[in-house]
């Protein structure tokens, strides 16, 4: 298997592009379904989680096509309401073909998604929702068993807790229904309000994306558009922590600060000097070592968990301690271990991780255990002393975009050592 191989100490210098947002592109591709009309998306980041969904859709029946970062879907009919345990499993994302299958079809059989490395992530809100626009819901064998004959109804639906993938979901489902759907606690993510800029443009009716009230007036038919995916928050705010570790001044572009919510104050109030540009962020760090900080990871516009691994390997190397509390996810520390295999001084007490900072960390052989946690092991090994060589490079191929090429391209040494055991 792939290892990643970084010698540390060099800090980064130059331009660095900020891809499209994963965490967007996966639900505005989905939106796919709720139209006969083709969808063109671009901005799209070329990743194993994107190609992942496209095979789903294709077994769907959605005609596919890619061109460099363009990519254009159609489903003119679907050929198939059954999404595969297979398929299902390997990426989480795929789960919400089950409301726009539903809406334009009636019915659907998609596989429950599982657990996986960060949590148990059950997916009851999203069922309970559907159940009160009107599907009856079964489960058998491990699949969502799902009918909605005649189509959903709008509701009032209110979320217990916040949850982005539950939030989206239902406004997919919500845009076919007759009549009108409210969401009360709903996610106010960026990705929110990309994906319901998207069903604007395709003919959807919603009003309130971005805030926790969302209303969706139900349309009889939706048509194809063109939009363009917003640039990546979590890419963003991982390689602003990079400066924090090795120094250096890098030029984000495409980046948006608006779009960071309550990690730039965070980041800014560390050490890291960042500010806007025309066409993106620039980011610097003035000599000396970042300040420790406190964090509680919280839903946007709140310090986002997927940041959370990266901050904690900032945090390794920054002057005085901080905590971080993980409030999302039950299980998202398992970077803790490979971090400390580098040196890092890092106490986990349930929910909680106190980091006590040293000057330096040292390579190491390291295993990624998810897609965020890699990103940490990277961060920590650009700054660290020797030789840093990351494992199961899978993970980090899922979510984030020409990874070496642009470090490379900033200066640092990153090279992706071909099969090695
Ligand atoms: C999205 O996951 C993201 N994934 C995650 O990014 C991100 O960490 C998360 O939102 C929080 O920001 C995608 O967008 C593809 P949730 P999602 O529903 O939608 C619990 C990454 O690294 N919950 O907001 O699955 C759940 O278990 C990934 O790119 C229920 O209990 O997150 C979690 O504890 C990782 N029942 C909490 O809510 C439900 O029905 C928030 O999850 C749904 C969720």
């Amino acid at each position: 298997m792939d290892k990643l191989a970084i010698i540390g100490g060099r800090p980064l210098y130059g331009r660095l592009p900020i891809s499209g947002a994963k965490n967007s592109a996966l639900k505005v591709m989905v939106a796919c379904l709720l139209t006969d009309e083709p969808l063109t998306l671009t901005n799209v980041p070329d990743l194993a989680d994107i190609r992942q969904l496209t095979a789903l859709l294709a077994q769907h029946g959605v005609e596919i096509s890619r061109d460099g970062n363009t990519l254009t879907l159609h489903a003119a009919s679907i050929s198939s309401t059954l999404a595969p345990y297979d398929l299902v499993r390997k990426m989480r994302a795929s789960f919400n073909v089950l409301g726009p299958l539903l809406a334009r079809e009636g019915e659907a059989r998609v596989s429950l998604p599982g657990g996986c490395a960060i949590g148990a992530r059950p997916v009851d809100l999203h069922l309970k929702a559907f159940e009160a626009l009107g599907a009856s819901i079964e489960l058998d064998e491990g699949y969502v068993i799902a009918k909605a004959k005649g189509g959903f109804r709008g509701a009032k639906v209110t979320f217990p807790f916040v949850s982005v993938g539950a939030t989206e979901h239902t406004i997919m489902a919500a845009t076919l229904a007759d009549g009108e759907t409210v969401l009360d606690n709903a996610a106010r993510e960026p990705e929110i309000v990309d994906l319901a800029n998207c069903l604007i443009a395709m003919g959807a009716n919603i009003k309130g994306a971005g805030t926790q009230t969302i209303t969706i007036n139900g349309v009889d038919k939706l048509g194809g558009t063109q939009h363009m995916v917003l640039p990546d928050r979590i890419e963003t705010g991982s390689y602003a922590m990079a400066i924090g570790i090795t120094g250096g001044e890098l030029t984000l572009e495409n980046a948006r600060a608006d779009l960071l919510g309550a990690a730039i104050s965070t980041l800014i109030e560390c050490g890291i000097e960042i500010t806007e540009t025309e066409n993106g962020l620039r980011v610097k760090k003035n000599g000396g070592r970042i300040k420790g900080a406190d964090v509680v990871t919280q839903p946007y516009p709140g310090f986002p968990t997927d940041l959370q691994a990266q901050f904690m390997a900032l945090m390794a190397t920054a002057d005085g301690s901080s905590t971080i509390k993980e409030t999302i996810f039950e299980n998202r520390f398992m970077h803790v271990p490979e971090l400390g295999r580098m040196g890092a001084d890092i106490h986990v007490d349930g929910q909680v991780a106190s980091v006590r900072g040293k000057p330096k960390l040292k390579g190491a052989q390291v295993m990624a255990t998810d897609l965020r946690a890699s990103m940490s092991l990277v961060l920590a090994g650009l700054g660290a002393e020797g030789q840093t060589m990351i494992s199961r490079l899978y993970h980090l191929d899922r979510g984030f975009e020409h990874l070496e090429e642009k470090l490379q391209n900033v200066g640092a040494l990153v090279e992706r050592v071909r099969n090695q055991n």
